[in-house]
């Protein structure tokens, strides 16, 4: 007797059935740039479908997302360069770019879910993630954490309904939380970047943000690409500490991780498909070496595969459109 396997995939419809990976539209979170300024629709150059928006002409981008049926968007502030300092003031400003933001997305659709980035990177004049220390260039950790507390707490305020603390320092979603809590925001949820690589796939994401680092670089923070076991150690620390979603990111080059982490750990798992990811797609795209559809189709069940609960990615709108054609 011959073992048939192949018979269950004798049909689109068998193939349907019996399908072991299935996406749907509430696993998606779109990532969008929202800038200061008025009257700004500006297209990111390496992504190219991709803007930054003024305040002013967010809802309607945010109206044509939700049209798309996404239910989360992950939000980054670009402050005004001039608002630019060594202690990131403009984002924990309660009339900053990304607090007014918040409030329009609040305000228009009450059921999306509100994802934000707490970071230093797109508000400190040079770039790094947090307080560097004039002598040493190093990262002042524990100075960082205050700040990193009143961006959040300034989101939380607003209305966001996430935070998403990608600082990488030590103690964050601890400060966090705690913080959140004396404040009245028991309810606002922390989706941790506890696995965040120090990964050249970033490049696209600090032209966008302007966030590109003016001196040295993020590995003393970010995670060493060549480790595992220490991403299994870090999400253990942030769940730890209050973390009720992690993130592992970047995606594709990543996704041993992601399953390592997901094994060890009972927290939703979300696999961030980052800048350079969606660049590389849509160069190839663009040039006509690589099928649009086949492509993030296959990334994306391939995070799915691996054990991501949640897949934050750029091509959101796109995958939404095929998973409700039926073709995802
Ligand atoms: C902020 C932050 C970065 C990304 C998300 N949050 C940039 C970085 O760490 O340099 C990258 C996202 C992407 O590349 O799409 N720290």
């Amino acid at each position: 007797m011959i073992i048939r396997p192949r018979r269950l995939r004798a049909s689109p419809e068998i193939r349907a059935l019996t399908n072991e990976t299935r996406l749907n539209h509430n696993m998606l979170v779109y990532p969008m740039f929202v800038r200061e300024g008025k009257n700004i629709i500006e297209e990111i150059s390496a992504m190219p479908g991709q803007f930054r928006y003024s305040p002013d002409k967010f809802c309607k981008a945010l109206e044509n997302v939700v049209a798309h049926k996404i239910q989360s968007v992950l939000l980054f502030g670009i402050p005004e360069d001039e608002k630019k300092d060594l202690t990131a003031s403009a984002a924990y400003d309660e009339n900053g770019v990304i607090q007014q933001a918040v409030k329009i997305a609040k305000r228009e659709f009450p059921d999306l879910n509100i994802i934000t980035d707490v970071c230093m990177c797109e508000y400190t004049s040079h770039g790094h993630c947090g307080i560097v220390n004039d002598n040493t260039h190093s990262i002042e950790n524990d100075l960082s954490l205050e700040i990193l507390k009143r961006i959040a707490v300034s989101q939380a305020q607003a209305g966001a309904n996430i935070v998403a603390p990608s600082a990488m320092f030590d103690g964050q979603v601890n400060a966090i939380r705690t913080a959140l809590d004396e404040n009245g925001f028991e309810n606002t949820l922390i989706c941790s970047y506890a696995v965040k690589y120090a990964s050249g796939f970033y490049g696209p994401f600090r032209e966008a943000a302007g966030s590109a680092p003016s001196f040295g670089d993020r590995k003393t923070y970010q995670m060493n690409p060549k480790n595992v076991r220490e991403a299994v150690k870090e999400a253990l620390i942030d769940i730890n500490e209050g973390a009720d979603i992690l993130i592992v990111k970047p995606g594709l080059a990543y996704l041993d991780v992601l399953k390592t982490v997901k094994e060890k750990i009972y927290n939703p798992v979300a696999s961030y498909q980052v800048s350079g990811e969606y660049a590389m797609i849509k160069a190839a795209v663009t040039r006509g070496w690589l099928n649009e559809e086949t492509i993030i189709s296959e990334c994306a069940v391939s995070f799915a595969r691996a054990g991501a609960d949640i897949i934050i990615t750029y091509f959101a709108k796109e995958l939404a459109d095929l998973i409700s054609e039926g073709r995802l």
